[in-house]
């Protein structure tokens, strides 16, 4: 009988619990993401949430309201949003490429790819059937699982520098020719036709991200609960746990 509730809840676990307790395997745990990995992560997720809904509205804006456009400037701060969280963005995306020089070799895991290692792509395959359902137990990761890695690398850090380098480059026709913007992203524009091209790549970025995010957001509380080991808890607290 469990202990919960019976008038000795509040002393030590006794009886089947405690032979329970007694039994369990020591739990291991390795300390893998660093705080500013971590911060960076919510941050950037926060980041990309803002984006996502403020961009989506500047191309598909709201129904217009009665009355004067400067007097309720609801585009201006919907654009003043996408503007200040892609800065957020921008910056945050340089600060992760500094630490992945100064950070533990987990914090390089998302700039590189072990292209030329045949262990590696074995893993990516082993992984690829996990996620179908095809074998019953996934391989032990204590970084980022081979397959998550290579969609981190893909679908996430060169989709993140198209979207800057659009982003910037949209952004550069507002600040006007000769702006800092214009010198550093203007050459964007007419490489890729001209500004509505630009404006239409940028969109679909946006839904290369999404469909990023709805993968990653289920494989990792698909990994936390099938998994062998912690997944959503480490990119809180930085510690994997092992369950065996
Ligand atoms: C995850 C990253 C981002 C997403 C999902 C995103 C999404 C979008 C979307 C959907 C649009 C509307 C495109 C259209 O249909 O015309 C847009 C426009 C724009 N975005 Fe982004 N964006 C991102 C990053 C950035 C960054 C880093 C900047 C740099 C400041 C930026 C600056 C702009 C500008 C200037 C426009 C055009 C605004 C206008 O024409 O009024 N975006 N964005
Ligand atoms: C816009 C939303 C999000 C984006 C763009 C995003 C992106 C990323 C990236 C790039 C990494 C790799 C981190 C690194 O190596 O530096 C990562 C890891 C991770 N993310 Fe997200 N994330 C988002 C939202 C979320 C949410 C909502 C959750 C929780 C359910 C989550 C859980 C995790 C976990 C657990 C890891 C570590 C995975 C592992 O240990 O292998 N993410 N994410």
């Amino acid at each position: 009988m469990s202990s919960l509730g019976s008038p000795h809840s509040q002393a030590a676990v006794t009886g089947v619990d405690a032979e329970a307790v007694a039994s369990a395997r020591t739990i291991r745990s390795v300390y893998v993401y660093e705080a500013p990995v971590r911060l960076w992560h919510w941050v950037n997720a926060l980041a990309i949430t803002v984006l996502a809904v403020t961009g989506y509205l500047i191309g598909q804006p709201l129904p217009s309201v009665s009355g004067e456009a400067s007097h309720h400037y609801v585009m201006g701060y919907i654009r003043f949003a996408h503007f200040a969280a892609g800065y957020v963005f921008a910056v945050g995306l340089v600060a992760r490429l500094y630490w992945a020089f100064v950070g533990n070799h987990h914090a390089r895991e998302l700039f590189t790819l072990p292209v030329f290692s045949r262990a590696y792509w074995g893993e990516v395959i082993t992984m690829l059937k996990w996620y179908l359902f095809l074998i019953p137990k996934p391989g032990q990761y204590v970084g980022h699982n081979p397959l998550a890695r290579m969609a981190m690398f893909f679908c996430f850090l060169w989709m993140s520098v198209f979207m800057v380098l659009t982003g910037f480059a949209l952004y550069s026709e507002g600040l006007g020719m000769g702006s800092w913007a214009d010198t550093l992203f203007g050459w964007v524009i007419p490489l890729m036709g001209q500004s509505q091209d630009v404006h239409t790549y940028h969109r679909l970025g946006m839904w290369a991200l999404i469909v990023f995010v709805i993968l990653h957001v289920y494989a990792a509380i698909r990994e936390d609960i099938m998994g062998r080991q912690s997944i959503v808890s480490t990119m809180i607290s930085g510690h994997r746990t092992f369950k065996e």
